[in-house]
């Protein structure tokens, strides 16, 4: 019989990384086999350092406040982080998992979940441990009994590994987070929203070197085009710009952002109800007069989605509603509700639209960021931001812009589609 497939642990990083798993079920040794000594934070390391003596119970309180003050340090700074302490309690991982959370990074766990025999064994080796086998059994009880809620406690991954040879089996990989794209360097065409503007969208591809030879588009030699979301709603053709858009993606040579139009959008493909306002009503016709297959398509497409892109070494931050810079690279609802929706608390103005504050002024990042979803007259340079999104579909234009030149292009609107509840403001 062949050897069954090591298990593979693709670890997003930077996350935090618990280990979970009763004493002497080998988590430190495979945290020493597996990452760097800074990576890993260890409440026996901790009681070591605080008392001298990893085993003086006297100290693990503050061993652990210390544990949980070092991850946050390392967290801040964007270091994968891994906590090599027992953590069989969901009370002991519930600290974790919102401290991660805090700093909008995952929480993934790698469980040790071995035979007692084996535990026993090797606990009865060990000169280190002054405490009974009833400690381990206890342990083991408490892993077992509540390791299927690790999902919902909230941890985004969960690998576990069941026998000595899965243990040694294992392969680790760091796997970047969807958001770090760094290793793109461009050059980019950034296309602000669309919403439905198909002929306006093929004029402006066109106008930047794109050839288009019916539903195939190629881009001008190596660049990549990069749409900031709101790709539908309000205008004549949203199905026919998202089936441009979802094959230059297929295709590689776009990268694209969900908009809150296309979060809509994907809510009311699986059924919730939402309000039909905006255009939504004829965008959702149109996805159902494409076939259920269409149908399925662009409900997997807006949900492959990542919520911004970290691009070219960090130097250019895309998101469809801008994101201030302590959330670039970094993944949580929080990260997600920003890029999408922007910096909004659910007041709402005098015409009943919600007030977004204008993050842009308090941005003093090093990224260029580059966003839509408020439209201006022109596109809106502040600081290191600019926002292209200039209203096509309400007779504006639609904008590009060239990265790195910092040109912008904008084809002005063939028509108006769509009437804007008071005129488009001058950036
Ligand atoms: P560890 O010291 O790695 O376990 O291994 P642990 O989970 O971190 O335990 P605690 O929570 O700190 O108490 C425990 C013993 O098992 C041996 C190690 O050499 C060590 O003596 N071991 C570990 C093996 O024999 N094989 C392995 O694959 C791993
Ligand atoms: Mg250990």
């Amino acid at each position: 019989m062949p050897d069954p497939a090591p298990p593979r642990i693709d670890l997003p990083s930077p996350s935090l990384v618990v280990l979970v798993g009763a004493s002497s079920s080998g988590k430190s040794t495979f945290a020493a086999r597996h990452f760097r000594p800074d990576e890993v934070l260890g409440s026996d390391a901790m009681r070591a350092w605080l008392s001298g003596d990893e085993t003086d119970q006297s100290v693990t309180g503050e061993a652990f406040g210390s544990l949980h003050r070092a991850a946050s340090a390392r967290l801040t700074q964007g270091r994968l982080t891994v906590i090599d302490a027992t953590s069989v309690r969901p009370r002991d991982r519930l600290a974790l998992v919102q401290l991660a959370r805090a700093h909008d990074l995952p929480a993934v766990a790698v469980v040790f979940d071995l035979p007692r025999s084996v535990l026993e064994a090797r606990h009865a080796a060990r000169p280190d441990r002054p405490f009974g086998s009833d400690v381990i059994l206890r342990q083991l009880s408490d892993l077992r009994r509540t390791q299927g809620g690790l999902t919902q406690e909230g941890f985004r991954h969960v690998w576990t590994l069941r026998s000595e040879a899965e243990v040694n089996a294992a392969q680790v990989t760091p796997v970047p987070l969807r958001v770090d794209r760094r290793d793109l360097s461009g050059p980019f065409d950034v296309i602000g929203d669309v919403h439905g503007c198909l002929s306006e969208l093929r004029a402006l591809l066109l106008r930047l070197g794109y050839c288009l030879d019916g539903g195939q588009v190629s881009p001008p030699s190596g660049r990549t085009a990069v749409f900031l979301g709101d790709l539908v709603d309000r205008g004549p053709d949203s199905a026919g710009v998202l089936r441009l858009v979802m094959g230059m993606v297929s295709a590689g040579t776009a990268l694209c952002l969900p908009g809150n139009h296309e979060e809509k959008v994907a809510r009311a493909l699986d059924g919730k109800a939402v309000k039909l306002v905006h255009g939504l009503d004829a965008t959702l016709a149109q996805i159902e007069a494409g076939g259920s297959a269409f149908r399925r398509e662009v409900r997997a497409f807006i949900g492959s989605l990542p919520s911004h892109l970290v691009l070219d070494g960090g130097r250019l931050v895309v998101a469809h509603a801008g994101l201030p810079e302590p959330y670039h690279g970094r993944t949580s609802g929080r990260v997600r509700s920003f890029a999408l929706f922007g910096d909004v608390d659910g007041t709402r103005d005098e015409l009943g639209f919600p007030v977004r504050r204008d993050w842009a002024a308090g941005y003093a990042g090093a990224a260029l960021v580059v966003y839509g979803h408020t439209p201006h007259t022109a596109p809106r340079w502040v600081g290191n931001t600019v926002n292209i999104d200039t209203g096509c579909a309400f007779g504006g234009a639609l904008t590009a812009l060239r990265y790195p030149e910092r040109e912008t292009l904008s084809l002005p609107a063939q028509a108006v589609y769509a009437v804007l509840a008071r005129p488009l403001p001058p950036p």
